[in-house]
């Protein structure tokens, strides 16, 4: 049967959709969406004055109209003609460039989860995917040799853009589980296990000040963690213990292991905890039926084979199932205001 030029373009679009990502990540290692926002408010640049603006007196100016208009295209700029002379459009930003200034403390930022998922060492496992359906294997580790954490122990850059990435990403994310969840409001002492930089707990310090807290991680990464009142930075591994605390907090962690291995950290959270003691997990929680996937949520679990340890992303029912094994009692599932997928559930130790 032949096929439609419908179903044509669109498997060749299917092979050129990494080109929208690294497009973008050129115009932000160009600056361009600070070169915009910094001439004012709603400000309108044309080619040159862009260009001006760049670390090179030599820039070529046909590469960089054709990127800024295929980013027009795709929303992040707004391409206009001026009238006078249609040759030369202006280029203002859209709402959505405001997501990727590379200034430092944009608190909407998205640039470091970029740099992070385009980095090199991070897309070579990619090219690996289909070995390890055939070999049963970790992608990161065919790639690399070793899994991603032994890897940022050893590169303090991919340490850095990793650990950066994430914590951009909980900044963005605190104030929903905030206001959504609060069940911090009777803990005393609460340990977050692989907090990164400590990101989470800050924010939550910082709302319930009586906290004291414990930022738990891998040496190598709570040694960037800065220091924060109220807090301490705590290296370890969950697998071996987990310090002692009224109440854990978790924040996608689970999801970068297998099932085997959550239990096991599960089973440490347990012997961490008094009676009755409190774990609370903020992960993606997919929907039950895999008909009614968001694309997003499978993205999420593809990124799980190619940079996790066995991870995949858990249904409530897969996550409670871990939750019972390891001798917890779900007590409650919150739901977070402006988020479908991330959600919190709370269990006491049985
Ligand atoms: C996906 S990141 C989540 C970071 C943080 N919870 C957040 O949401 O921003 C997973 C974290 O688990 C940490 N991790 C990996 N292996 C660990 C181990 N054996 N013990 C403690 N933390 C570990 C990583 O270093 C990383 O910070």
């Amino acid at each position: 049967m032949a096929m439609g030029a419908g179903e044509f373009e669109q498997a060749v679009e299917n092979i050129y959709s990494f080109v929208p990502t690294l497009v973008l990540k050129s115009a932000i290692l160009l600056n361009i969406p600070d070169i915009i926002a910094n001439a004012g408010p709603n400000a309108s640049l044309t080619l040159a004055q862009i260009a001006e603006k760049l670390p090179t007196k030599t820039p070529n100016l046909h590469s960089l109209s054709r990127i800024l208009k295929y980013l027009s295209f795709r929303g992040i700029f707004v391409q206009t003609q001026t009238g006078q002379n249609p040759s030369d459009p202006r280029y203002s930003l859209t709402d959505s460039a405001k997501m990727f200034y590379v200034r430092e403390n944009n608190p909407a930022s998205l640039v470091p989860l970029l740099l992070m998922l385009t980095h090199p060492v991070l897309m070579a496992p990619w090219q690996h995917l289909h070995e390890s359906v055939l070999q049963d294997c970790n992608a990161f580790e065919k790639a690399h040799g070793k899994d991603l954490w032994t890897y940022e122990k050893e590169d303090p850059t991919v340490n850095d853009v990793f650990n950066n990435s994430m914590s951009t990403i909980t900044i963005l994310l605190m104030g929903k589980i905030l206001s959504g969840y609060d069940g911090f409001k009777e803990v005393k002492t609460l340990v977050d296990v692989g907090g990164g930089k400590g990101t989470a707990l800050a924010h939550i310090v910082k709302a319930y000040p009586h906290i004291h807290g414990i930022n738990f991680d891998l040496p190598h990464v709570v040694q960037t963690a800065p220091s924060v009142p109220g807090i301490e930075n705590v290296g370890g591994s969950m697998f071996d213990s987990i310090p002692s605390a009224d109440a854990i907090f978790f924040k996608n962690v689970l999801t970068d292991w297998d099932d085997e291995s959550c239990i096991k950290i599960l089973q440490n959270c347990h012997k961490a905890l008094p009676k009755s003691g409190r774990l609370i997990l903020a992960e993606i929680m997919t929907a039950e039926d895999s008909n009614s996937y968001k694309s997003i949520e499978i993205v999420f679990d593809l990124v799980m084979i190619a940079l996790a340890n066995g991870g995949k992303e858990r249904s409530i029912h897969e996550l409670m199932k871990l939750l019972q094994l390891s001798n917890f009692n779900v007590v409650k599932i919150v739901e977070l205001p402006g988020l479908s997928k991330l959600k919190i559930i709370e269990a006491i130790k049985v």
